[in-house]
């Protein structure tokens, strides 16, 4: 793998439709990890040019982002929570990095997490899944009902219990999202403001760039796939090269009060599904998420709202004074084990960054520095190693609720 093809590429911001733009690596989506990644390559002294037509605008902005490897770690999935744990750890220096880049704090609140039970049978899942947590050494404390309360004073008076969580965090994804343009843009990335329709491929079968919908091409020492759920609709190459991403729909809604309701971020159980509820340093609350398996469907629907509002109005009840500002979907990159892909492809110099499911804000920093190490030595970092890019047969069905 050629380090950096070329050195001296001047930057291109914003180049339009029918260019041509060299480059060290080519990202083809600029989402969260394509961003991180960009932002990486790019601090590095590498030249890249990102390939989306409306960059930071899919899953992450529509997230609520909870850094949350305990909460996220589920039965069956050690080496999944391993990684989330991997990728927790490299949070603080991120965002420290980011903000000294932009000048703009991201909101990282390193406040941990309560997690609620609503009912007493919600009780006896959640004590399960604390039980595995501890067991894989992850942080997580039982909590009364009453010590609940205690520390979310707004909680509903019947909860039946909980657990602190202090490693589980939050990073508001919009001024994230914002902070990573901007760092890309003032490292020299370049914004190549079109949809990525096909990988490029040299005389020896080797990528060589991007084409975009309307004719750009972007030629590459490298190519990064990391258009998450829509990374298999790249072409090109053989469609069974890619990884198995398909889109697995969440609903979430953010509401609006004079004064914030709740401290940090909850994590309820309410009659068997899953709600969060994450307050940001504006007084909104982020409400989610449900997960729905519905295919490319963007349609907000009245019954998915009216759940998770009744869900969240069971934990905190003064959900109900605040102001419904915003139902959005979003469509996450799940995966058949709900694990990312990261690495080299078969293709000479093609890799993939896709399918971080519920987690590709947690899994940004170090999914980037990943990239950045595949192609400075050729090889993955070991954390990373039970998710690279070959297409996996193994592993279960996401789950419905979380
Ligand atoms: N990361 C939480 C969710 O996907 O809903």
């Amino acid at each position: 793998m050629p380090k950096r093809a070329n050195r001296n590429i001047a930057s291109m911001a914003s180049a339009g439709s029918g260019t041509a733009v060299t480059c060290d690596v080519a990202i083809a989506g600029g989402g969260v990890i394509g961003l991180a990644t960009a932002w990486s390559i790019a601090k590095g002294g590498g030249t890249v040019a990102v390939c989306d037509p409306d960059p930071g605008r899919g899953a992450a902005w529509v997230a609520a982002g909870m850094l949350a490897p305990a909460n996220e770690a589920f039965f069956g999935e050690e080496p999944l929570a391993r990684l989330l744990i991997a990728g927790a750890a490299r949070w603080p220096d991120f965002a420290a990095a980011l903000e000294d880049a932009t000048g703009s704090s991201i909101g990282f609140e390193p406040s941990g997490t309560v997690v609620v039970a609503c009912d007493p049978s919600d009780r006896a899942a959640l004590d399960r899944l604390l039980d595995f947590r501890q067991s894989i050494g992850l942080d997580a404390t039982r909590l009364s009902a009453s010590e609940c309360r205690r520390r979310i004073p707004s909680l509903a008076p019947g909860v039946s219990g909980g657990a602190e969580v202090p490693g589980d965090h939050q990073v508001d994804n919009r001024l994230l999202v914002s902070a990573l343009l901007e760092a890309c843009r003032g490292a020299g990335v370049a914004f190549v403001r079109e949809r990525a329709v096909a990988v490029e491929l040299d005389a020896r079968g080797a990528a060589r760039g991007l084409r975009t919908e309307a004719g750009s091409e972007i030629v590459a020492g490298a190519v990064v796939a990391a258009m998450g759920w829509q990374t298999g609709g790249l072409e090109g190459v053989p469609a069974s090269l890619w990884p198995d991403v398909r889109p697995v729909k969440g609903h979430i809604l953010r509401l609006r009060g004079s004064e914030p309701i709740i401290p940090r971020t909850i994590r309820g159980l309410v009659h068997g599904r899953a709600c969060y509820l994450v307050p940001r340093r504006d007084r909104s609350l982020v409400v989610g998420a449900t997960v729905e398996e519905m295919g490319d469907d963007r349609r907000v629907q009245a019954g998915q709202v009216h759940t998770l509002l009744d869900d969240a109005r069971s934990l905190v009840p003064g959900v109900d004074e605040l102001e419904l500002s915003e139902c959005s979907v979003g469509l996450r990159p799940g995966t058949p084990d709900n694990g990312p892909y990261i690495g080299w492809t078969e293709v000479s110099r093609l890799a993939v960054a896709a399918g971080h499911y519920r987690n590709g804000i947690l899994l940004a920093p170090i999914t980037a520095e990943a990239i950045v190490a595949l192609l400075e030595d050729g090889a993955l970092p070991g954390a990373l190693t039970p998710f690279g890019a070959a297409p996996r047969a193994h592993g279960r069905p996401a789950r419905g609720a979380r």
